[in-house]
């Protein structure tokens, strides 16, 4: 199979555990960070890498030929980013996209990963469900919503639509809601929240890469649509997650304050019903999740820029 975007957060952990199910995977990166990632999936004979862009054509192309799945992870991820580039994020999250769908053949599945940033919009008290409209309003949630649209049109295909990750991964976001919040009361012991009563989802990194390999051991079955992926039991808000942090790091103090705006106004709860309904549920808690951060950042810190 083929991921593209493969080095990155998700996919660092996506691809050694599809390797470890028997899979064969090629993955097709650019290595935008600079990440080292992969490295101990080389020793594997099938284990394929290539660096490059995924909007070359020519990188593309034998790429995914001999492929039968697809996974298109590349993106830009996340509004910040995406603002920053507006040409970049329209050509990488769906150009790219529709290039890929140009050059597959329809017996190749594809799995995809979308944002469920647009749901909020309007739809904030009840649970949205996939039915619910998807309303993004960042460019990053217009591309990725645009993207989905294309790919289940196409047919022979889903699409998970992610809660906010968190968790360990080699290739470490720091920008991401939870791993954000417990780096700083980590290391600064204190976080400004604003808009701290929007309700926001989340799923483990490591979940992602199960339902990944659900959605691939039950493709027939699912293809077709769109699947809500998160920890149902973790509709917390941003003012709720900081006091599960607190309850693993006592010494954190959290203040509220108008100091920003969330780019996709996410407050929302969603509902993950359907995917549940045929048979996956998320393993790993958000307490887990901030345990494993907590040990996580005794190994990363910024030593670089000064002495102590
Ligand atoms: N992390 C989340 O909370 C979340 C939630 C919902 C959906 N998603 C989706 O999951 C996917 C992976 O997200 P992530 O969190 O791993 O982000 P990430 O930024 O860590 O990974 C993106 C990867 O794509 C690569 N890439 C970027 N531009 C490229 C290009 N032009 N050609 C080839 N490779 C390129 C990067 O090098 C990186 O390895 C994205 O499609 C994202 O929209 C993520």
């Amino acid at each position: 199979m083929l991921v593209t975007g493969g080095a990155g957060y998700i996919g660092s952990v996506l691809v050694p555990a599809l390797l470890a199910e028997g899979y064969s995977v090629t993955v097709l990166d650019s290595f935008l960070y600079g990440q080292s990632t992969l490295l101990d999936c080389c020793a594997d004979e099938r284990f394929e890498v290539i660096r490059g862009d995924c909007r070359d054509e020519r990188k593309l192309g034998p790429a995914c030929r001999d492929a039968d799945v697809l996974i298109p992870l590349a993106a830009l991820v996340g509004a910040p980013i995406c603002d920053q580039d507006q040409v970049a994020a329209r050509t990488v999250n769906l150009e790219a996209i529709r290039l890929l769908l140009s050059l597959r053949s329809p017996r190749q599945r594809i799995i995809f990963p979308c944002t469920n940033s647009g749901y909020g919009v309007g739809e904030k008290e009840k649970f949205c469900t996939e039915e619910s409209p998807l309303r993004p309003v960042s460019l990053y949630g217009t591309t990725k919503v645009e993207a989905e649209k294309a790919i289940l049109e196409s047919g022979n295909s889903l699409s998970l639509r992610l809660a906010t990750v968190f968790g360990l991964s080699p290739r470490m976001r720091l920008d991401l809601l939870v791993n954000d919040f417990v780096y700083r009361a980590v290391n600064d012991r204190t976080v400004v929240v604003f808009e701290g009563h929007f309700k926001r989802n989340y799923l483990h990194v490591r979940d992602v890469a199960r339902a990944m390999i659900h959605a691939l051991s039950n493709f027939d079955s699912l293809k077709g649509g769109p699947y809500n992926v998160g920890l149902s039991d973790a509709n917390l808000s941003k003012l709720e997650l900081c006091a599960e942090i607190r309850k693993q790091l006592p010494g954190f103090v959290y203040l509220e304050a108008p100091v920003g705006k969330d780019p996709d106004q996410r407050d929302y709860l969603v509902s993950n019903e359907k995917i549940e309904r045929t048979g996956f549920r998320p393993r790993h808690s958000l307490q887990a999740g901030i345990a494993e951060l907590i040990k996580g950042y005794r190994i990363l810190k910024n030593v670089k820029y000064g002495n102590a």
